[in-house]
């Protein structure tokens, strides 16, 4: 499977407002982060964030209207990033737009105060995914920094966008990433999708602690 190819082709030429896991805003997302921003003592403006696997998400238009500056979104497939791009047009100038595959990329942003991603994670099935997974948000998350990840729930689908998918419930979520990480919060999420479903999503929030 190429994943590239997998992931252009899901985002081209389609209305990316009819894909499952749309939302207009990702309104529970920007709670969590303005928590973990002020729990580290930081502001908007100082914080640096990583939305990985971004795809057309609004996640960077809000924070830029709740004024961070420092915004980076990587997500393996152009088409995606095109979308928000031109949605944003100047706006969007200030924030590092990185297409590649999040588990070969060489170009992750350091020090990062904020990891988030909502419905990337729970693609890797094997447990060499989930190892470069974790490699990755260690070369990029600094100490202290948040990690937050929405998945699919215990009782959520099995697959999406034509590719399986895991579930995860909150401690089995929090053991993949060990004891460097400890679990602030949690909590199930159901999500209506575009086309009248309902997906069960668990969002945990992580601090890296060493
Ligand atoms: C289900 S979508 C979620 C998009 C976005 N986070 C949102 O909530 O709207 C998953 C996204 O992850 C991206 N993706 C999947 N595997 C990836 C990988 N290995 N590296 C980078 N991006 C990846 C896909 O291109 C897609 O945009």
């Amino acid at each position: 499977m190429d994943i590239r190819q997998h992931w252009q082709t899901v985002y081209e030429g389609r209305d990316t407002s009819t894909v499952s896991w749309f939302q207009p805003h990702l309104t529970s997302s920007l709670t969590e982060i303005g928590w973990a921003i002020a729990t580290q003592g930081l502001r908007p403006e100082s914080a640096r964030v990583l939305d990985v696997g971004g795809g057309a998400s609004t996640l960077a238009d809000d924070l830029l209207e709740l004024r961070y500056q420092q915004i980076s979104v990587l997500d393996v497939a152009q088409s995606a990033l095109s979308v928000s791009q031109r949605r944003l047009g100047d706006r969007g100038q200030s924030v590092q737009w990185i297409c590649d595959d999040l588990l070969h990329c060489d170009r992750l942003p350091e020090d990062v105060h904020l990891w988030h991603d909502r419905a990337v994670f729970h693609f890797l099935c094997d447990v060499e995914m989930r190892a470069a997974y974790l490699g990755a948000v260690r070369r990029t998350l600094t100490v202290g920094g948040h990690l937050i990840l929405y998945t699919f729930g215990p009782q959520g689908p099995e697959r999406c966008s034509g590719l399986p998918a895991m579930r995860y419930d909150s401690a089995s979520l929090a053991s993949v990433f060990g004891e460097e990480f400890v679990l602030l919060r949690d909590r199930l999420e159901t999500h209506p999708t575009p086309a009248g479903a309902h997906q069960q999503f668990l969002m945990v929030h992580l601090r890296r602690t060493k």
